[in-house]
């Protein structure tokens, strides 16, 4: 294993960037980064209150400024991004700038629907959004989307397989 192992999860809110970086992270015994809290650390307060409070434009600044600081950091870690790090301003670029370590956590519209639907709340791209018109949301903004998760390095497949199984598949390709 490299010296300065960087490792970033890239994926659509509730892929399981998070989960899968800790339990990544405690088995290859390096540091877990979770982008949003550094964020949410930074501000003093939660990502959906920066949100209502100080504006997506203010998000999406500090956003670049700490994904810029954290992967020029000369150290080994596992960093979960945001579901919309890599699509805006030079994000991707400062990513893969800095690390081939690049996964897509993929996962087909129907379990995205059912797991943002139970997790609307804590998002605040989502929480107005109805239920009945939620299919159509996530429809059009993986369609986006896709294009910047589909520059990953590797493309994990990650319907009907257990965090585990993730986690190692992960691993191995390190
Ligand atoms: C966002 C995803 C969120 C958070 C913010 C914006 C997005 O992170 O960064 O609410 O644009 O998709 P998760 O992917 O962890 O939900």
């Amino acid at each position: 294993m490299s010296k300065n192992l960087k490792v970033v999860l890239l994926g659509y809110m509730t892929s399981g960037k998070s989960t899968i970086g800790k339990v990544l992270g405690e088995q290859l015994k390096i540091a877990f980064v979770d982008l949003d809290d550094k964020i949410a650390d930074a501000e003093g307060m939660p990502v959906s209150e920066i949100f209502s409070r100080k504006g997506e434009l203010f998000f999406r600044k500090k956003e670049t400024e700490i994904l810029s600081r954290q992967l020029n950091e000369e150290s080994s870690f596992i960093l979960s991004l945001g579901g919309g790090t890599p699509c805006y301003g030079k994000n991707l670029e400062i990513i893969h700038a800095k690390t081939e370590n690049t996964f897509y956590l993929k996962l087909n519209i129907s379990s995205l629907l059912e797991r943002l639907t139970n997790e609307k709340s804590k998002r605040p791209l989502v929480a107005n959004i109805a239920d009945d018109d939620l299919p159509e949301f996530i429809g059009k903004h993986l369609f986006e989307r896709n294009q910047f998760y589909a520059s990953a390095k590797r493309i994990i497949e990650c319907d009907g397989k257990s965090v585990q199984w993730i986690v190692d598949e992960i691993a191995n390709k390190l």
